[in-house]
């Protein structure tokens, strides 16, 4: 039987190319830059099966193609809100992502932002490396103590349950819990954490929020302006969730006038185009989505799609279907 055909919208860690190359007919996308909805429509109808990331826009525009001949998008990354679900549903198109594997990568990253955030350490380098550092001196980039502080983390689901374990095992936070669904007891009892029902419970307790809830519409602005009212003047926001989950526009307020004490972001509405004013903003530190970024949690995704291609071209459920 033929190989199936696989278009790869990215470079991927050589070893995992290596390996579909084996596997499947695969075709990779050499320039690495995002596909356009019409090269994503032409993929659609050319190739076995699309894999694709999150900087390719999976929009209803670029899944408006008549029949489509691959029948499964690989997702390659865990959140799929740039996936269009009602396009990709109409077209009878499975949709798979990769969960797990980057967990604990990412919920480091989340805990580096955090730690940065809280002791000023980007403006430290900033300045260090502008050549404007004068000294050690008593009242010098005076940041927060992390040790012993609360912890608020906005879903909980493998990201954010990592992202506690740190916090908690690691600088004995506090850990208050919002999320959807109620969660576990044994799980909560892992971190010492309790739940709240709403974010309004949850915000005024915080000295830092972590976002780890899903992108999408639903979510869409899910941190506005109300939002951060309630957080104390002092309390730190990270998100390395996605970037929509915050409305940038009330952060950067929030951020000039001194409302919260400063925020970290690896993710960022429309990236990745940076709002200038965010630049400005020196109580705020950024990073280029880095959250998975570790050569074995990104080997590992690439594992984890070839995966589930495989399960589905043999006839089995792939263990990854979201859609
Ligand atoms: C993820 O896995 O969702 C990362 O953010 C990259 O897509």
């Amino acid at each position: 039987m033929a190989r199936p055909s696989v278009m790869v919208t990215h470079r991927w860690p050589a070893p995992v190319e290596a390996r579909l190359s084996e596997s499947f007919n695969a075709v990779f996308n050499t320039s690495d830059r995002p596909l356009s909805p019409a090269e994503i429509r032409e993929a659609l109808t050319t190739y076995d099966a699309v894999l694709p990331t999150v900087t390719d826009r999976i929009s209803a525009e670029a899944l408006d193609v008549r029949t489509s001949k691959a029948k499964i998008l690989a997702n390659y990354g865990v959140g799929y809100s740039h996936i269009c679900e009602d396009a990709a549903r109409n077209l009878g198109l499975t949709v798979t992502n990769t969960p797990d594997v980057l967990s604990e990568c990412t919920a480091d990253l989340a805990m580096t932002l955090l730690l940065m955030s809280a002791r000023r350490a980007g403006e430290g380098e900033r300045e260090l490396r502008s050549g404007n550092w004068t000294g050690w001196r008593p009242t010098h980039l005076m940041g927060t103590k992390v040790s012993g502080k609360t912890l608020g983390i906005v879903g909980f689901g493998r990201i954010g349950q990592e992202m506690a374990r740190r916090a908690r095992h690691g600088f004995g936070m506090q850990i208050l819990v919002q999320n959807r669904s109620r969660v576990a007891p044994d799980i909560l009892a892992q971190c010492d954490a309790t739940q709240v029902d709403t974010l309004e419970d949850l915000l005024p307790q915080c000295d830092f929020l972590s976002l780890h809830c899903p992108g999408g519409g639903a979510n869409r602005h899910l941190i506005d302006a109300r939002k951060l009212d309630l957080m104390k003047p002092d309390a730190i926001l990270i998100n390395t969730a996605r970037g929509e989950v915050v409305d940038e526009l009330a952060l950067i307020q929030a951020l000039i006038f001194e409302t919260i004490g400063g925020a970290a972001l690896d993710v960022f509405e429309g990236e990745p185009s940076i709002n200038p004013d965010l630049m400005q903003c020196d109580n705020l530190v950024l990073l280029p989505h880095l959250g998975s970024a570790t050569k074995e949690a990104r080997e590992a995704m690439g594992f984890r799609v070839l995966e589930n291609l495989t399960d589905f071209f043999e006839g089995r459920e792939p263990r990854d279907r979201v859609i």
